[in-house]
């Protein structure tokens, strides 16, 4: 269906896509223009920051079809709080937690606290603004950094203190139409940078899908008291919800529990997810945009994936940039470039998290198994992967 893709601004993977070109990067009213002008018949927004500014707002009053909530449904990312409250309003489950903007007020609360709890910023910091705090001294630290030494600036205006919910992760990526919501295959993130979920938190270094702990017990419960009271929620809200929502969700003792919603497909989750869906991606934007879900099914391979992310060298501490990628060309399996460039026709590191590989195979270990197979052709200088990404599976 599509003919032509332009992305801004694109990186070395997107730059020799086929159908693809890179544009320059643009702010959302040189996108209007861009998109007029070029008779874009389909805009996607990828990140969350030009959603909670309200890129689809503009597009939409300029009479261009978008993929994206509106600049109020994005606050469910945008805000943590605005998100806990309109979780809380409307019967999504969720753990306890309450909103403080003075320093002063947060710390008194603390001795009421069960530990270890969750602080975060409110507004977006990157994905550094979460922070788990293992006692009084860990939370005043957090809570000093963000309120008083605004390390993340405005975005630590106020802070939620949240319940901590120990358990296993599952991502949720769901398509939305403002009156259907058709949820993909659940994926399991692996945040750490380290095999057995160790060390510090990352953007994400490897993706099993579907989870195997999301049962059909956990999905029903999913359905009932987070999904459905979601879809509700945006109904009363009166958004033009017409795009993506990611849920992050915990399964607890208690069954599952809503983390956060993200108002963009997650990364690496997609790139685990999407290679097992089977529809045209440009028919179901369409579908999203005309509000037609309704009767749309979604349908997946009948197979498992595996994706590992390869990562620079000492990430997500410092590390070095420039460095030459080699053995892309010899991979069978689908190759995602996250941060790197491309110059004289060769791939060479731009960022933390380099490029990731999604296997896929008729079960999870095979599909763990091909994956590693595929990640070990990469070389750069520093390389690094956690080698345990579904590998719990092969037994
Ligand atoms: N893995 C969730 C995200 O993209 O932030």
């Amino acid at each position: 269906m599509v003919t032509e893709v332009f992305i801004s601004p694109g990186n070395g993977g997107t730059e020799n896509e086929f159908k693809c070109t890179n544009i320059s990067a643009l702010d959302n009213e040189n996108l209007v223009a861009f998109a007029k002008e070029n008779n874009i018949d389909m805009t996607v927004v990828g990140p969350e920051l030009p959603l909670v500014e309200g890129i689809t707002d503009i597009f939409r009053r300029n009479g261009l079809a978008i993929i994206g909530p509106s600049k109020d449904g994005a606050q469910l990312e945008g805000s943590k709080a605005f998100s806990k409250n309109f979780m809380r309003n409307n019967g999504v489950k969720t753990g306890y937690y309450i909103e403080f903007d003075k320093y002063e007020e947060a710390v008194d609360f603390l001795p009421e606290c069960d530990w270890p709890v969750v602080i975060k910023a409110d507004g977006l910091a990157a994905g550094k603004g979460v922070i788990i705090c293992k006692d009084i001294k860990d939370a005043e630290d957090a809570l000093k950094r963000i309120l008083v030494e605004r390390v993340f600036g405005s975005a630590g205006d106020s802070v939620i203190i949240e319940e901590f919910i120990e358990g296993k992760e599952v991502s949720i990526i769901a398509f939305v139409d403002g009156r259907t919501i058709l949820p993909l295959l659940s994926a399991k993130d692996h945040k750490q940078i380290g095999n057995g979920d160790t060390g510090l938190n990352t953007g994400g270094m490897g993706v099993i899908a579907p989870n195997p702990w999301y049962t059909e017990e956990i999905e029903a419960d999913f359905h009932k008291n987070i999904l459905e009271p979601t879809l509700k929620g945006i109904q009363k809200a009166q958004w033009d919800f017409r795009g993506i929502l990611f849920f992050g969700v915990m399964i607890a003792e208690g069954g599952a529990y809503l983390l956060e919603y993200n108002v963009r497909m997650g990364d690496p989750e997609t790139q685990g997810v999407l290679p097992l869906l089977e529809n045209d991606l440009a028919e179901v934007f369409q579908k999203i945009h005309y509000r037609e879900l309704k009767n749309y099914s979604l349908e997946f391979k009948k197979e498992s994936s595996c994706t590992v992310v390869a990562a620079s060298g000492g990430y997500p501490g410092n590390y070095k940039k420039g460095l030459e990628i080699s053995g892309t060309d010899e991979l069978s399996q689908p190759l995602f470039i996250g941060g790197a460039e491309k110059k004289d026709d060769r791939f060479y590191t731009k960022s933390g998290r380099v490029l990731s590989v999604t296997a896929l195979a008729d079960t999870l270990p095979e599909a763990s198994d091909l994956a590693y197979r595929e990640i070990s052709k990469i070389s750069f200088e520093g390389i690094y992967y956690r080698t345990d990404i579904g590998v719990d599976s092969r037994g």
